[in-house]
């Protein structure tokens, strides 16, 4: 049996028809109720729904095989999995925005509200900038507006969040897309199946393009 975590929502939606195209396929996933594992026994496949930031979580402890997560969290996590393949999907950048009219003024700490720590606390440390994290959980965009933060690092995909909210992007930071992850161990013991998956998703992602 091969056990996928799958990111809930738009994109987990995507991957999975993925799958199906590349004959992992569970019928039972598309059923409109609220149950999270779902299993085809004759094609020896289980999803699991879980929370995209936990995917990492699932498959470096083994309790997936193999799953799809945004390379924000493996860049933020740095989870000790295998990264097998760049879907081509989910994709979106992450960003420094601020207010239209910030300027940076380098004598003075920077107040950088995120969601991503590492990630921001790695780009600043290049650039030998002094920062103050200000960790929050989502919204991050009201920050700089109330004045918590001059700045905040968070992911941008249509840019409609930033416009509506009166901000824009400074900096580039790093692009995004989903990638494939598998469990170090369990790649060994299923390796089989993985290579024949991740086979196929090549040649959907080639054939995309
Ligand atoms: C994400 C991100 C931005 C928004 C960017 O938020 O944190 O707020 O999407 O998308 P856009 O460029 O297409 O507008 P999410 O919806 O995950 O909610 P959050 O506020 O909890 O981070």
């Amino acid at each position: 049996m091969l056990n996928i975590a799958l990111p809930k929502g738009r994109l987990g939606q995507k991957v999975y028809d993925m799958f199906e195209k590349a004959g992992f396929d569970c019928p039972s996933i598309k059923e409109e109720n609220r149950k999270l594992i779902f299993e085809n026994e004759e094609k020896c496949v289980r999803y699991f729904w879980v929370k995209p930031s936990d995917v990492a979580i699932y498959v470096e402890r083994g309790a997936a095989d193999i799953g799809v997560c945004g390379k924000d969290i493996l860049l933020e996590y740095e989870p000790d999995i295998y990264e097998l393949l760049d879907l081509d999907i989910g994709k979106c950048r992450m960003a420094v925005a601020a207010k239209k009219d910030f300027r940076d003024n380098t004598k003075s700490t920077l107040r950088v509200a995120t969601k991503f720590a590492n990630i921001a606390k790695n780009f600043y440390a290049k650039k030998g900038r002094d920062i103050d994290i200000i960790h929050l959980n989502g919204s991050i965009e009201i920050a700089p507006i109330l004045g918590l933060s001059d700045v905040i690092v968070d992911i941008v995909e249509t840019g409609t969040t930033l416009k509506e909210n009166n901000l824009e992007v400074f900096d580039t930071i790093v692009p995004i897309s989903a990638r494939l992850i598998a469990n170090k161990a369990n790649f060994k013991f299923k390796e089989e199946e993985i290579r024949r998956l991740t086979t196929d998703l090549e040649k959907q992602i080639s054939e995309g393009e």
